[in-house]
């Protein structure tokens, strides 16, 4: 099978290419580093599949342009599945699969990594030491011990990052609205979000990103919660409005946060920018403050989940191939 991948990298080609040879009919992969939009969509020519990450633009107009070059599948190598148009998936016929499941552990920990970075100032002191600075001034944590944590969306990975902060020593109140069952059984309270806020000393955001969760972090709900608050986002950018967070970091009602990802980072993010001017004036005021780290969509970033993403990639591919897909748009 012709199979268009977009969005490659190094890292990525060589996962693919690791999994792909080891099939015992490999498939004839042309790797592409742009992102898939309009402009490069033609590029999927004599393709069957096209395989997209995270960034790719799987809008109603490109599935057409897709659909009309013949594809049949959208191959994603990633869980979320915000930025494809599902019901323009559909009625074009285009089968839509993902990687639902490759390393829930990649990303829970890197939470757990944003939060003991932000609480105990590792970024600042780790550029201290090196200029021989070992002043503790402005590095003061908290223990984490008996805080609150509370977790909004806990399908797979949040019910990893639950775990690992109650083996903390945390207490974790939750949110969603199918709640964990493993969660429910542990004794986690499930609570609705006008409780959660106000209770909670650590938010740290695991559910999709639709038109329920966007901007679910706005200037009301932030009001209501506690002073200092640390905010984590693994999610999806469009889970937090950027600016009305900028105002609460201004004010110290937001204490700490941790991004992993960005509402606008399609035209940041995986791309060594060190050589252009920052054009995104609101990034570039989060970029300010002491109190935020930012890392670039790196959550699944492990090789564990590299090696996984491609494997259940030729899976899904597989199933396709053998006809065992829906006919209908498929999300797995
Ligand atoms: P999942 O599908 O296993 O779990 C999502 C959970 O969110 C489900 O339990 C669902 O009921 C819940 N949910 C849905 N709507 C909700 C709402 N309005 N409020 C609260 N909870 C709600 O997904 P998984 O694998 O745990 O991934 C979660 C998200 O993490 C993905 O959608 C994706 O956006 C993001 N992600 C980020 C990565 C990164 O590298 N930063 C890598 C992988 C996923």
């Amino acid at each position: 099978m012709k199979i268009a991948v977009f969005s490659t990298k190094p890292y990525d080609r060589d996962f693919l290419n690791r999994a792909n040879h080891a099939l015992p009919n490999p498939h004839e992969l042309i790797f592409h580093e742009v992102q898939l939009n309009a402009n490069s969509a033609l590029l999927a020519q004599d393709c069957q599949v096209v395989c997209c990450f995270v960034n790719d633009h799987l809008d109603a107009g490109v599935l057409q342009q897709l659909a009309t070059l013949g594809i049949k599948l959208i191959a994603l190598r990633c869980a979320g599945f915000n930025q494809v148009d599902l019901a323009a998936a559909k009625n074009l016929g285009l089968l839509v699969a993902r990687v639902a499941e490759y390393s829930p552990h990649a990303v829970a920990e890197h939470a757990l990594g944003l939060i003991l970075m932000l609480n105990r100032n590792l970024h600042r002191a780790y550029h201290r030491t090196r200029e021989n600075d070992y002043s503790l001034n402005g590095l003061l944590g908290f223990d984490m011990v008996n805080k609150t944590v509370a977790v909004i969306g806990t399908g797979k990975i949040g019910e990893v990052f639950a775990t690992i902060v109650r083996g903390l020593g945390c207490k974790v109140i939750a949110h969603d609205p199918q709640p964990n069952p493993a969660l429910v059984a542990a004794g986690v309270p499930f609570v609705p979000l006008a409780e959660l806020w106000p209770q909670a000393d650590i938010i740290s955001l695991h559910c999709p990103l639709n038109s329920h969760t966007h901007h679910l972090i706005n200037r009301d709900s932030i009001a209501t919660m506690k002073d200092g608050v640390m905010l984590i986002n693994t999610g999806r950018g469009g889970l937090i409005d950027t600016r009305a967070v900028i105002s609460g970091l201004k004010s110290k009602k937001i204490g700490y946060l941790g991004l992993d990802v960005y509402e606008e980072e399609g035209d940041l993010f995986f791309e060594d920018n060190s050589n252009r001017l920052l054009q995104d004036d609101v990034f570039a005021r989060l970029l300010t403050f002491p109190n935020v780290v930012v890392t670039g969509h790196q959550a699944f970033f492990t090789r564990e989940a590299l090696a996984a993403i491609a494997r259940v990639t030729f899976e899904n591919i597989d199933h396709f191939e053998q006809g065992e897909l829906d006919q209908v748009c498929l999300v797995n």
